[in-house]
């Protein structure tokens, strides 16, 4: 209130819009900022009453500078659009995959069906930003016949940077092809790796209002994994050695990896991209090695990461613990069984699933820790009868509605959508850490239920953010090689920059690994 008065006495256009046509006063009411309403209707008011030619002209005025504004945004999206295309003809020139073997890649066993290619629509329900209707048809292929192509092994140009800024992503919808799980792996009690889905919970529903008190056992019954052990991407790897031949390019099929995929990750670091036009706190680092033609992707600690995890108080370690407590008062660990809350809770335990699907023409290959899966036999198949579980503050004002759409719904849907996991149970909890109330979100019905709020975070602008960035990575990491890493470091409101790294500490394919995929090829299941 104090920032508006100042502004309004200063003389700022009380009529001016934003690149959505809203007004001031449209978006203080879609705020709920119901005193910025009563001010700045009073203070048009006055406005009109004392010289309505004046307000005419600033209405008009209001306009112009708005569709400048747009002019200009659409200017931006053309550029940026144009990099990417630069890069995309770049990387295909380099030995990317075409589009066609693309398709065969997923066309096998007929896990990858027509109906499939729906699901970025079905569950994401949303196919574009407002803006994009307004400026459809300016972002026009424009892709540069005479490109010169960098030679692998040659550092490419480190000055090259990709923006965050939301208006630049906010085009269709990408493909994005429904995830077919491809294997499972467990950790144990002590981190040790199992391929096989022995650690997978069942799901107990709770009461409507199960006063499940989280803080119980925090003290005397926690095993907490220990988060300074950087694990990198090793259990995936693992998990990759035990399936190879799940993954290899198979037949005459000319393909230049191994793996028949593009990338290999973790759901977390996918997340993070997803989330990264909306993000205005935490930035990231990630390292990048291409290896047999693959592109793998492993997180780095930021120090200020590295900083806030030292220095967490009592309070916030313990309400770390809430979230997992939760989980063991709705699962199960047989089918039939019963969530035991008195045993002990220990971190180091974790079922994932491997999922495997494309964005644009991204092949992934990721893995995420699951929660819990539908207990009914007749569920569908995974990842579709997986279930997430969260917890969250509970809500009593429109003030903690808005702020649990805007920026906690951001983080649920993205690391459920990723993999198809459908629905988010949730429970909502008091301060002293009991749960009051459940509630359950499917995936598919969150972008109905962020619709009513102003500025609000889309689907399609996380999801474009993600496949430029990954045409991106493909740009600049030319060179196969394992002992290179290329490190892309990103804060809030600026750009994701990058540096190229030889056989630093940032290195992270274990040598078990390299030597495991060069010396011997997977013998083939039929
Ligand atoms: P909540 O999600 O209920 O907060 P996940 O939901 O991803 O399965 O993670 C399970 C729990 O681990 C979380 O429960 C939370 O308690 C804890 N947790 C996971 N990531 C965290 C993070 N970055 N910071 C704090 N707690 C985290
Ligand atoms: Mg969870």
């Amino acid at each position: 209130m104090h920032i508006l008065s100042f502004l309004v006495n200063f003389g700022v256009n009380l009529f001016a819009l934003d690149n959505e046509s809203h007004t001031a006063m449209d978006v203080a009411a879609s705020r709920d900022r119901m005193d910025c309403v009563r001010f700045l209707d009073a203070a048009s008011s006055q406005q009109t009453n004392q010289n309505p030619k004046k307000v005419a002209n600033l209405k008009k005025e209001a306009i112009k500078e708005a569709e400048k504004g747009i002019q200009l945004c659409e200017k931006v999206k053309k550029k940026h659009q144009s990099k990417m295309d630069k890069m995309q003809h770049r990387a295909d020139n380099t030995g990317s995959v075409s589009e066609a073997s693309m398709a065969s890649a997923f066309s096998k066993g007929g896990t990858m069906s027509g109906i499939n290619e729906q699901f970025s629509k079905l569950i994401a329900a949303d196919k574009s930003g407002s803006l994009t209707a307004r400026v459809k048809g300016t972002l026009q292929k424009n892709r540069p016949q005479n490109q010169s192509v960098p030679s692998r092994g040659q550092n490419p140009d480190s000055s090259l940077s990709l923006s965050t800024r939301r208006e630049l992503y906010e085009r269709d919808f990408p493909v994005y092809k429904q995830p077919v799980e491809v294997g499972c792996f467990s950790l144990d009690s002590e981190r040790r790796f199992f391929n096989d889905g022995r650690q997978m919970r069942y799901y107990v529903e709770p009461d409507r209002s199960p006063n499940f008190d989280l803080r119980d056992g925090y003290k005397d019954r926690f095993i907490k994994r220990d988060d300074s052990v950087k694990e990198k991407l090793d259990h995936m790897l693992r998990w990759i050695l035990a399936n190879r031949s799940k993954l290899s390019a198979r037949g005459t099929t000319a393909s230049s990896c191994d793996l028949d995929i593009d990338f290999v990750t973790w759901r977390g670091h996918l997340t993070k991209l997803l989330t990264a036009p909306y993000e205005t706190r935490e930035g990231w680092q990630l390292a990048v090695t291409r290896f047999r033609g693959t592109l793998y992707i492993s997180e780095v600690e930021t120090e200020a990461a590295r900083r806030d995890q030292e220095n967490r108080t009592e309070r916030h370690e313990e309400m770390m613990y809430w979230g997992y407590k939760f989980e063991q008062y709705t699962c199960a660990d047989t089918v039939h069984g019963q969530p035991d809350p008195g045993g002990v809770l220990n971190t180091n335990e974790a079922f994932c699933t491997v999922v495997q699907t494309r964005l644009a023409d991204h092949r992934l290959l990721f893995s995420g820790e699951v929660d819990c899966r539908d207990k009914d036999p007749n569920a569908p198949a995974a990842p579709a009868c997986y279930i997430e579980l969260k917890t969250s503050a509970e809500i009593c004002t429109p003030k903690q509605r808005s702020n649990f759409h805007r920026f906690k719904l951001l983080k649920w849907w993205a690391q459920s959508f990723l993999p198809g996991v459908p629905r988010v149970v949730a429970g909502f909890r008091d301060e002293e850490g009991v749960v009051v109330a459940m509630e359950t979100f499917p995936i598919s019905k969150i972008s109905h239920l962020i619709k009513n709020e102003h500025n609000c975070w889309k689907p399609t602008v996380c999801m474009n953010f993600c496949s430029d960035f990954l045409s991106f990575v493909k740009h600049i990491a030319t060179e196969d090689n394992p002992s290179v890493v290329y490190l892309l470091s990103w804060e809030p409101r600026r750009d994701v920059t990058f540096s190229v790294h030889r056989d630093s500490p940032y290195c992270f394919l274990p040598h078990w690994f390299v030597e495991e995929m060069t010396s011997s090829q997977p013998s083939h299941q039929s």
